[in-house]
């Protein structure tokens, strides 16, 4: 069991209600942090409350979804300790766990289907990091959130 945090933009309302149903099903507790109409908001400000709860421990997994997902995914990804991927196909749900230890997920609702959006989150939620070769790689990443303009 898991705390997972979601939240959306006005274009993944719809497919935010279905994945909290999904993730419950699952066993895992979800929180929502919103939007809750189709009243247009700044996909920006969701992608930070979930990626500060995730990167301050409050809550083990985020996703986000917007139109495409590329806005959440950029932006989540400005985060200190977030590793966000845009996942769009099962093999690479599945990879950037294993390989990534992405602990954001972003979906874009106007790109991927509802159907292979539940299965990309469920494989995302249940695969595990396999560690080992990855670690170094992981660290290379997190050594990137010092680089300054120019250096
Ligand atoms: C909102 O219109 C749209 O820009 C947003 O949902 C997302 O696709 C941004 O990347």
């Amino acid at each position: 069991m898991m705390k997972i945090a979601i939240a959306a933009d006005h274009g993944g309302v719809e497919m935010k209600a279905e994945l909290i149903a999904l993730i419950e099903s699952l066993g895992h507790e979800v929180t929502d942090f919103g939007t809750n109409t189709t009243q247009a908001v700044d996909y920006p400000d969701y992608a930070k409350i979930v990626s500060m709860q995730v990167a301050q421990g409050e809550y083990e997994r985020g996703i986000l979804i917007c139109g495409t997902g590329i806005g959440m995914s950029i932006a989540a990804n400005k985060i200190a300790g977030i590793r966000c991927a845009l996942v769009g196909d099962v093999f690479s749900a599945k990879a950037t766990r294993l390989h990534n230890d992405t602990n954001v997920l972003a979906l874009g609702a106007r790109v991927t289907g509802i159907e292979l959006a539940k299965m990309i989150t469920e494989v995302w939620l249940q695969t595990s990091f396999e560690g080992e070769r990855h670690l170094k790689r992981l660290a290379k990443i997190t050594e990137l959130e010092h680089v300054c303009k120019g250096e």
